[in-house]
Protein backbone atom coordinates (compact mmCIF):
# COMPACT_ATOMS: atom_id res chain seq x y z
CA UNK A 1 0.00 0.00 0.00
CA UNK A 2 1.08 3.79 -0.53
CA UNK A 3 0.82 5.50 2.91
CA UNK A 4 2.11 9.00 4.34
CA UNK A 5 2.97 9.73 7.70
CA UNK A 6 3.04 13.62 8.59
CA UNK A 7 5.10 14.26 11.55
CA UNK A 8 9.00 12.23 12.02
CA UNK A 9 9.83 12.90 15.50
CA UNK A 10 10.14 9.77 17.59
CA UNK A 11 6.62 8.67 16.45
CA UNK A 12 6.30 9.18 12.74
CA UNK A 13 9.78 8.48 12.11
CA UNK A 14 9.38 5.17 13.29
CA UNK A 15 5.97 4.21 12.39
CA UNK A 16 7.19 5.41 9.03
CA UNK A 17 10.26 3.16 9.07
CA UNK A 18 8.11 0.14 10.45
CA UNK A 19 5.89 0.26 7.49
CA UNK A 20 8.30 0.65 5.03
CA UNK A 21 9.52 -2.77 6.53
CA UNK A 22 6.59 -4.74 6.31
CA UNK A 23 6.22 -3.55 2.69
CA UNK A 24 4.50 -0.49 2.37
CA UNK A 25 5.14 2.75 -0.41
CA UNK A 26 5.74 5.24 2.23
CA UNK A 27 6.91 8.78 2.34
CA UNK A 28 7.34 10.67 5.42
CA UNK A 29 6.59 14.11 5.99
CA UNK A 30 7.58 17.06 8.52
CA UNK A 31 7.99 20.71 8.91
CA UNK A 32 11.82 20.68 10.11
CA UNK A 33 14.35 20.40 7.38
CA UNK A 34 17.25 19.59 9.12
CA UNK A 35 15.15 16.32 10.19
CA UNK A 36 14.18 15.68 6.74
CA UNK A 37 17.47 15.75 5.45
CA UNK A 38 18.49 13.49 7.81
CA UNK A 39 16.40 10.62 7.38
CA UNK A 40 16.48 11.16 3.39
CA UNK A 41 19.92 10.26 4.17
CA UNK A 42 19.02 6.99 6.10
CA UNK A 43 19.57 8.23 9.45
CA UNK A 44 17.35 8.70 12.35
CA UNK A 45 17.46 12.37 13.61
CA UNK A 46 17.45 10.41 17.24
CA UNK A 47 18.50 7.49 19.08
CA UNK A 48 16.17 4.33 19.13
CA UNK A 49 17.72 0.82 18.99
CA UNK A 50 17.16 -0.78 15.58
CA UNK A 51 15.88 2.24 13.63
CA UNK A 52 19.31 3.22 12.14
CA UNK A 53 19.02 0.00 9.96
CA UNK A 54 15.16 0.08 9.49
CA UNK A 55 15.54 3.56 7.91
CA UNK A 56 18.84 2.87 6.01
CA UNK A 57 17.45 -0.17 4.75
CA UNK A 58 13.84 1.29 3.20
CA UNK A 59 15.70 4.69 2.24
CA UNK A 60 17.71 2.27 -0.02
CA UNK A 61 15.09 0.13 -1.40
CA UNK A 62 13.05 3.37 -2.47
CA UNK A 63 10.00 2.41 -0.56
CA UNK A 64 10.76 5.24 2.41
CA UNK A 65 10.98 8.71 1.39
CA UNK A 66 11.00 11.90 3.63
CA UNK A 67 10.12 15.13 2.64
CA UNK A 68 9.05 18.31 3.79
CA UNK A 69 6.45 19.00 0.46
CA UNK A 70 3.35 17.99 1.89
CA UNK A 71 2.03 17.42 -2.08
CA UNK A 72 3.86 14.02 -1.80
CA UNK A 73 0.75 12.71 0.24
CA UNK A 74 -1.29 12.74 -3.08
CA UNK A 75 -1.80 9.28 -3.86
CA UNK A 76 -1.10 7.53 -0.76
CA UNK A 77 -4.02 5.46 0.75
CA UNK A 78 -3.80 6.20 4.69
CA UNK A 79 -2.42 9.30 5.79
CA UNK A 80 -1.14 9.03 9.48
CA UNK A 81 -0.79 11.94 11.72
CA UNK A 82 1.94 11.68 14.35
CA UNK A 83 2.73 14.98 15.37
CA UNK A 84 2.97 15.77 18.78
CA UNK A 85 0.62 17.52 21.26
CA UNK A 86 3.04 19.14 23.87
CA UNK A 87 1.48 20.22 27.31
CA UNK A 88 0.45 23.90 26.55
CA UNK A 89 2.57 26.42 28.29
CA UNK A 90 -0.15 28.30 30.76
CA UNK A 91 -1.75 25.51 31.63
CA UNK A 92 -2.31 21.27 31.69
CA UNK A 93 -3.94 21.40 28.53
CA UNK A 94 -2.42 19.20 25.55
CA UNK A 95 -1.50 21.57 22.87
CA UNK A 96 -3.48 20.63 19.09
CA UNK A 97 -1.85 23.63 17.27
CA UNK A 98 0.05 20.57 14.94
CA UNK A 99 -2.57 18.27 14.66
CA UNK A 100 -5.22 20.98 13.85
CA UNK A 101 -2.27 22.33 11.11
CA UNK A 102 -1.40 18.71 10.09
CA UNK A 103 -5.00 17.73 9.51
CA UNK A 104 -5.68 21.11 7.90
CA UNK A 105 -2.74 20.91 5.08
CA UNK A 106 -3.58 17.01 4.13
CA UNK A 107 -7.39 18.41 2.87
CA UNK A 108 -6.56 20.20 -0.81
CA UNK A 109 -4.66 16.57 -1.33
CA UNK A 110 -7.35 14.23 0.06
CA UNK A 111 -9.21 11.99 -2.53
CA UNK A 112 -12.38 10.75 -1.81
CA UNK A 113 -11.68 7.24 0.49
CA UNK A 114 -8.55 8.04 1.49
CA UNK A 115 -8.24 7.25 5.14
CA UNK A 116 -6.40 9.64 7.53
CA UNK A 117 -5.23 8.08 10.64
CA UNK A 118 -4.87 10.12 13.87
CA UNK A 119 -1.64 8.25 15.98
CA UNK A 120 -1.23 11.28 18.23
CA UNK A 121 -2.21 11.32 21.53
CA UNK A 122 -5.10 13.70 21.97
CA UNK A 123 -7.47 14.86 24.37
CA UNK A 124 -10.85 12.83 24.02
CA UNK A 125 -13.32 14.45 21.76
CA UNK A 126 -11.06 15.78 19.28
CA UNK A 127 -11.60 13.22 16.26
CA UNK A 128 -14.86 13.95 15.97
CA UNK A 129 -14.03 17.46 15.56
CA UNK A 130 -11.53 16.60 13.01
CA UNK A 131 -13.60 14.34 11.69
CA UNK A 132 -15.94 17.20 10.38
CA UNK A 133 -13.05 18.71 8.39
CA UNK A 134 -12.16 15.19 6.96
CA UNK A 135 -15.47 14.34 5.58
CA UNK A 136 -16.36 16.67 3.34
CA UNK A 137 -13.54 15.43 1.04
CA UNK A 138 -14.93 12.27 1.02
CA UNK A 139 -12.08 10.65 3.00
CA UNK A 140 -12.31 8.81 6.33
CA UNK A 141 -10.89 9.32 9.50
CA UNK A 142 -9.96 7.23 12.08
CA UNK A 143 -8.26 7.18 15.28
CA UNK A 144 -5.74 4.76 15.51
CA UNK A 145 -3.02 5.43 18.72
CA UNK A 146 -0.01 4.20 19.32
CA UNK A 147 1.36 2.76 22.23
CA UNK A 148 5.25 2.54 21.48
CA UNK A 149 7.75 2.64 24.06
CA UNK A 150 11.27 4.60 23.64
CA UNK A 151 13.99 2.29 23.43
CA UNK A 152 11.72 -0.46 22.35
CA UNK A 153 10.00 1.88 19.30
CA UNK A 154 10.94 -0.40 16.74
CA UNK A 155 9.62 -3.65 17.93
CA UNK A 156 6.55 -2.03 19.72
CA UNK A 157 5.57 -1.04 16.60
CA UNK A 158 6.87 -4.05 14.02
CA UNK A 159 4.79 -6.36 16.69
CA UNK A 160 2.25 -4.44 19.01
CA UNK A 161 0.79 -6.11 21.53
CA UNK A 162 -2.87 -4.56 20.50
CA UNK A 163 -4.09 -2.44 17.85
CA UNK A 164 -6.92 0.11 18.31
CA UNK A 165 -9.21 1.48 15.24
CA UNK A 166 -11.44 4.30 16.02
CA UNK A 167 -14.19 4.45 13.33
CA UNK A 168 -17.39 6.29 12.50
CA UNK A 169 -20.63 4.28 12.37
CA UNK A 170 -21.65 2.04 9.75
CA UNK A 171 -20.16 1.43 6.69
CA UNK A 172 -17.79 3.86 6.26
CA UNK A 173 -16.64 3.09 9.43
CA UNK A 174 -16.42 -1.05 8.76
CA UNK A 175 -14.47 -0.06 5.27
CA UNK A 176 -11.99 2.03 7.35
CA UNK A 177 -11.15 -0.81 9.53
CA UNK A 178 -10.77 -3.31 6.95
CA UNK A 179 -8.48 -0.75 5.02
CA UNK A 180 -6.33 -0.73 8.81
CA UNK A 181 -6.54 -4.53 8.89
CA UNK A 182 -4.46 -4.39 5.28
CA UNK A 183 -2.15 -2.02 6.78
CA UNK A 184 -1.30 -4.32 9.43
CA UNK A 185 -1.75 -7.88 7.92
CA UNK A 186 1.33 -9.00 9.00
CA UNK A 187 0.38 -8.42 12.83
CA UNK A 188 -2.88 -9.46 12.44
CA UNK A 189 -1.83 -12.88 10.64
CA UNK A 190 0.12 -12.98 13.95
CA UNK A 191 -3.23 -12.89 16.03
CA UNK A 192 -2.14 -9.51 17.05
CA UNK A 193 -5.66 -8.41 19.24
CA UNK A 194 -7.23 -5.63 16.58
CA UNK A 195 -9.93 -3.69 18.14
CA UNK A 196 -12.36 -1.33 16.70
CA UNK A 197 -14.30 0.84 18.53
CA UNK A 198 -15.42 4.12 17.93
CA UNK A 199 -13.50 7.78 18.01
CA UNK A 200 -13.98 8.41 22.13
CA UNK A 201 -12.64 4.88 23.25
CA UNK A 202 -9.96 4.80 20.91
CA UNK A 203 -8.87 8.42 22.15
CA UNK A 204 -9.37 7.11 26.08
CA UNK A 205 -7.32 3.99 25.40
CA UNK A 206 -4.31 5.53 24.79
CA UNK A 207 -4.74 8.56 27.49
CA UNK A 208 -6.17 5.59 30.03
CA UNK A 209 -3.25 3.15 29.41
CA UNK A 210 -0.80 5.90 30.32
CA UNK A 211 -2.59 7.21 33.15
CA UNK A 212 -2.41 3.52 34.91
CA UNK A 213 1.17 3.22 34.11
CA UNK A 214 1.95 6.14 35.87
CA UNK A 215 -0.30 5.52 38.66
CA UNK A 216 1.70 1.87 39.19
CA UNK A 217 4.57 4.22 39.08
CA UNK A 218 3.64 6.26 41.73
CA UNK A 219 1.43 4.27 43.71
CA UNK A 220 5.12 2.21 44.34
CA UNK A 221 6.90 5.60 44.78
CA UNK A 222 4.15 6.40 47.82
CA UNK A 223 5.06 3.32 49.44
CA UNK A 224 8.72 4.19 49.06
CA UNK A 225 7.75 7.22 51.22
CA UNK A 226 6.15 5.08 53.69
CA UNK A 227 9.01 2.46 53.52
CA UNK A 228 11.61 5.35 54.29
CA UNK A 229 10.16 6.37 57.61
CA UNK A 230 9.72 2.39 57.97
CA UNK A 231 12.41 1.09 57.46
CA UNK A 232 11.20 -0.96 55.09
CA UNK A 233 12.71 -2.23 51.97
CA UNK A 234 10.08 -1.16 48.92
CA UNK A 235 11.98 -3.85 46.18
CA UNK A 236 11.47 -6.60 48.24
CA UNK A 237 8.03 -5.03 48.56
CA UNK A 238 7.42 -4.93 44.94
CA UNK A 239 9.00 -7.98 44.71
CA UNK A 240 6.74 -10.08 46.90
CA UNK A 241 3.47 -7.94 45.82
CA UNK A 242 4.13 -8.49 42.29
CA UNK A 243 4.09 -12.47 42.35
CA UNK A 244 0.53 -11.72 42.46
CA UNK A 245 -0.60 -12.04 38.84
CA UNK A 246 -3.36 -9.71 39.57
CA UNK A 247 -0.49 -7.04 40.28
CA UNK A 248 2.71 -8.20 38.33
CA UNK A 249 5.84 -6.93 38.47
CA UNK A 250 6.42 -5.03 35.85
CA UNK A 251 6.44 -0.72 36.59
CA UNK A 252 6.65 -1.33 40.19
CA UNK A 253 9.95 0.06 39.92
CA UNK A 254 10.40 2.74 42.30
CA UNK A 255 13.01 5.51 42.05
CA UNK A 256 13.02 8.57 40.89
CA UNK A 257 9.67 8.32 38.79
CA UNK A 258 8.56 8.90 35.20
CA UNK A 259 9.42 11.10 32.84
CA UNK A 260 9.83 11.34 29.10
CA UNK A 261 7.40 13.10 26.34
CA UNK A 262 4.24 11.03 27.27
CA UNK A 263 3.66 10.09 31.02
CA UNK A 264 3.82 13.74 32.95
CA UNK A 265 2.00 15.51 30.05
CA UNK A 266 -0.60 12.78 29.27
CA UNK A 267 -2.08 13.01 32.66
CA UNK A 268 -2.09 16.36 32.68
CA UNK A 269 -4.05 16.39 29.99
CA UNK A 270 -6.28 14.06 30.73
CA UNK A 271 -7.06 16.16 34.06
CA UNK A 272 -7.45 18.90 32.07
CA UNK A 273 -10.01 17.49 29.68
CA UNK A 274 -11.68 15.62 32.42
CA UNK A 275 -12.29 19.02 33.83
CA UNK A 276 -14.07 20.83 30.60
CA UNK A 277 -16.14 17.60 30.81
CA UNK A 278 -17.40 18.28 34.54
CA UNK A 279 -16.05 15.01 35.33
CA UNK A 280 -12.47 16.55 36.69
CA UNK A 281 -13.16 14.45 40.46
CA UNK A 282 -12.92 10.93 38.52
CA UNK A 283 -9.34 11.59 37.65
CA UNK A 284 -8.38 14.09 40.66
CA UNK A 285 -6.50 11.24 41.98
CA UNK A 286 -3.54 11.78 38.85
CA UNK A 287 -2.74 14.82 40.91
CA UNK A 288 -1.31 13.21 43.31
CA UNK A 289 -0.16 11.05 40.76
CA UNK A 290 2.07 13.82 39.57
CA UNK A 291 2.95 15.02 43.14
CA UNK A 292 4.58 12.07 44.33
CA UNK A 293 6.30 11.74 40.71
CA UNK A 294 7.86 15.03 41.43
CA UNK A 295 8.67 14.77 45.34
CA UNK A 296 10.84 11.39 44.34
CA UNK A 297 13.32 14.17 42.42
CA UNK A 298 13.31 16.04 45.75
CA UNK A 299 13.92 13.13 48.05
CA UNK A 300 17.15 11.85 45.56
CA UNK A 301 18.75 15.78 45.71
CA UNK A 302 17.99 15.50 49.64
CA UNK A 303 19.78 11.83 49.57
CA UNK A 304 22.86 13.72 48.49
CA UNK A 305 22.56 16.76 50.37
CA UNK A 306 22.90 14.36 53.20
CA UNK A 307 25.10 12.22 52.76
CA UNK A 308 27.59 14.79 51.94
CA UNK A 309 26.74 16.39 55.48
CA UNK A 310 24.38 18.68 54.99
CA UNK A 311 25.79 20.75 51.96
CA UNK A 312 26.67 20.00 48.18
CA UNK A 313 28.26 23.64 47.92
CA UNK A 314 31.82 23.32 46.30
CA UNK A 315 31.39 19.30 46.01
CA UNK A 316 32.24 17.16 43.31
CA UNK A 317 28.77 14.96 42.36
CA UNK A 318 28.84 12.64 39.36
CA UNK A 319 25.71 12.19 37.96
CA UNK A 320 25.22 9.32 35.82
CA UNK A 321 22.32 9.36 33.48
CA UNK A 322 20.79 12.13 31.52
CA UNK A 323 18.09 10.53 29.63
CA UNK A 324 14.67 9.65 30.88
CA UNK A 325 15.04 6.19 30.60
CA UNK A 326 17.66 3.73 29.36
CA UNK A 327 18.47 3.24 25.72
CA UNK A 328 16.75 6.66 24.31
CA UNK A 329 18.55 9.86 23.76
CA UNK A 330 15.28 11.65 24.78
CA UNK A 331 14.98 14.44 28.32
CA UNK A 332 12.04 15.95 27.59
CA UNK A 333 10.89 15.79 31.31
CA UNK A 334 13.87 14.05 32.55
CA UNK A 335 14.09 13.26 36.25
CA UNK A 336 17.24 12.55 35.26
CA UNK A 337 18.53 16.09 34.01
CA UNK A 338 16.23 17.31 36.73
CA UNK A 339 18.12 16.31 39.51
CA UNK A 340 21.39 17.42 37.73
CA UNK A 341 20.41 20.61 37.31
CA UNK A 342 19.27 20.88 40.87
CA UNK A 343 22.28 20.19 42.65
CA UNK A 344 24.05 22.62 40.49
CA UNK A 345 21.25 24.51 41.60
CA UNK A 346 22.30 24.36 45.10
CA UNK A 347 26.22 25.03 44.61
CA UNK A 348 27.69 21.22 43.52
CA UNK A 349 30.27 21.16 41.15
CA UNK A 350 27.99 18.64 38.77
CA UNK A 351 29.70 16.44 36.16
CA UNK A 352 26.91 14.45 34.28
CA UNK A 353 27.57 11.65 31.33
CA UNK A 354 25.03 9.17 29.57
CA UNK A 355 26.04 7.03 26.82
CA UNK A 356 23.32 9.16 24.43
CA UNK A 357 21.62 11.81 25.78
CA UNK A 358 24.50 14.17 26.27
CA UNK A 359 24.09 16.40 23.35
CA UNK A 360 20.40 16.66 23.88
CA UNK A 361 21.36 17.60 27.64
CA UNK A 362 23.98 20.00 26.77
CA UNK A 363 21.87 21.68 24.49
CA UNK A 364 19.62 22.92 26.88
CA UNK A 365 21.56 22.86 30.41
CA UNK A 366 25.19 24.28 28.90
CA UNK A 367 25.40 25.21 32.40
CA UNK A 368 26.66 21.44 33.16
CA UNK A 369 30.07 19.88 33.07
CA UNK A 370 29.60 17.15 30.56
CA UNK A 371 32.19 14.12 29.94
CA UNK A 372 31.38 11.53 27.76
CA UNK A 373 33.84 8.78 29.15
CA UNK A 374 32.15 7.34 32.26
CA UNK A 375 35.11 6.60 34.40
CA UNK A 376 36.50 10.08 33.45
CA UNK A 377 33.11 11.69 34.91
CA UNK A 378 33.52 9.59 37.94
CA UNK A 379 36.96 10.83 38.46
CA UNK A 380 37.66 12.84 41.94
CA UNK A 381 33.76 12.59 42.56
CA UNK A 382 32.26 12.89 46.39
CA UNK A 383 29.16 11.56 45.54
CA UNK A 384 27.69 9.83 42.98
CA UNK A 385 24.33 9.14 41.71
CA UNK A 386 22.95 6.97 39.80
CA UNK A 387 19.59 8.61 37.59
CA UNK A 388 19.28 6.75 34.65
CA UNK A 389 19.55 2.65 35.10
CA UNK A 390 22.28 2.24 31.72
CA UNK A 391 23.71 -1.28 31.92
CA UNK A 392 27.12 0.86 31.91
CA UNK A 393 26.30 1.74 35.33
CA UNK A 394 23.92 -1.11 36.56
CA UNK A 395 25.32 -4.04 35.60
CA UNK A 396 29.37 -2.88 33.85
CA UNK A 397 30.75 -0.36 36.84
CA UNK A 398 31.71 -2.57 39.76
CA UNK A 399 32.13 -1.09 43.04
CA UNK A 400 35.63 -1.95 43.22
CA UNK A 401 36.19 -0.42 40.39
CA UNK A 402 34.43 2.83 41.18
CA UNK A 403 36.55 3.00 44.29
CA UNK A 404 39.70 3.36 42.15
CA UNK A 405 38.34 6.72 40.54
CA UNK A 406 36.21 8.72 43.01
CA UNK A 407 37.57 9.87 46.14
CA UNK A 408 34.38 9.96 48.44
CA UNK A 409 32.32 6.85 48.92
CA UNK A 410 28.93 7.78 48.48
CA UNK A 411 26.34 6.30 46.34
CA UNK A 412 23.09 7.06 45.63
CA UNK A 413 20.99 4.77 43.81
CA UNK A 414 17.82 7.04 42.25
CA UNK A 415 16.55 3.98 40.60
CA UNK A 416 16.67 1.10 42.74
CA UNK A 417 19.15 -0.47 40.10
CA UNK A 418 22.67 -1.12 42.32
CA UNK A 419 23.45 -4.52 43.79
CA UNK A 420 23.36 -2.55 47.56
CA UNK A 421 24.75 -5.21 49.35
CA UNK A 422 28.04 -5.56 46.85
CA UNK A 423 28.74 -1.41 46.84
CA UNK A 424 28.27 -1.31 50.66
CA UNK A 425 30.75 -4.69 51.25
CA UNK A 426 33.43 -2.57 48.86
CA UNK A 427 33.52 0.43 51.24
CA UNK A 428 30.79 2.45 49.77
CA UNK A 429 27.85 4.39 51.68
CA UNK A 430 24.85 3.56 49.82
CA UNK A 431 21.82 5.06 49.66
CA UNK A 432 18.55 3.40 47.80
CA UNK A 433 14.96 5.23 47.15
CA UNK A 434 12.90 3.47 49.95
CA UNK A 435 15.29 0.95 50.68
CA UNK A 436 17.11 1.00 54.62
C1 LIG B 1 5.13 5.43 27.58
C2 LIG B 1 4.20 4.20 27.49
O1 LIG B 1 4.82 3.10 28.14
C3 LIG B 1 3.91 3.88 26.04
O2 LIG B 1 3.02 2.78 25.94
C4 LIG B 1 3.31 5.10 25.38
O3 LIG B 1 3.06 4.86 24.01
C5 LIG B 1 4.22 6.30 25.53
O4 LIG B 1 4.52 6.52 26.91
P1 LIG B 1 7.74 5.84 27.25
O5 LIG B 1 7.47 7.28 27.54
O6 LIG B 1 8.63 5.48 26.12
O7 LIG B 1 6.37 5.07 26.98
O8 LIG B 1 8.39 5.22 28.57
P2 LIG B 1 8.05 4.14 29.68
O9 LIG B 1 8.83 2.91 29.40
O10 LIG B 1 6.59 4.00 29.86
O11 LIG B 1 8.70 4.83 30.95
C6 LIG B 1 8.22 6.10 31.40
C7 LIG B 1 8.97 6.59 32.59
O12 LIG B 1 8.63 5.81 33.71
C8 LIG B 1 10.49 6.55 32.49
O13 LIG B 1 11.01 7.76 33.01
C9 LIG B 1 10.87 5.37 33.37
O14 LIG B 1 12.15 5.52 33.92
C10 LIG B 1 9.79 5.43 34.43
N1 LIG B 1 9.54 4.15 35.09
C11 LIG B 1 9.11 3.07 34.36
C12 LIG B 1 9.70 4.04 36.46
O15 LIG B 1 10.06 5.01 37.14
N2 LIG B 1 9.44 2.84 37.06
C13 LIG B 1 9.03 1.75 36.38
O16 LIG B 1 8.82 0.71 37.00
C14 LIG B 1 8.86 1.86 34.98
Amino acid sequence: MRLSVIGCGYLGAVHAAAMAAIGHDVVGVDVDSARIETLAAGHPPFFEPGLEELIGEGVASGRLQFTTDLKAVRGAAVHFVAVNTPQVKDGYAADLTYVNAAVQGLLPFLSPGDLVAGKSTVPVGTAATLAERVTPTGATLVWNPEFLREGWAVQDTIDPDRLVAGVPAGEEGERAADILREVYHPSIAKNTPFIVTDYATAELVKVSANAFLATKISFINAMAEIAEVTGADVTTLADAIGHDARIGRRFLGAGIGFGGGCLPKDIRAFSARAEELGRGESVVFLREVDAINLRRRDRAVDLVVTALGGSVFKKNVTVLGAAFKPHSDDIRDSPALDVAVRLHGLGAWVTLTDPEAIENARRIHPQLNYVEDRDEALRGADAVIVVTEWDEYRRELSPEHASTLASGRIIVDGRNCLDAAAWRAAGWEYYGMGRP
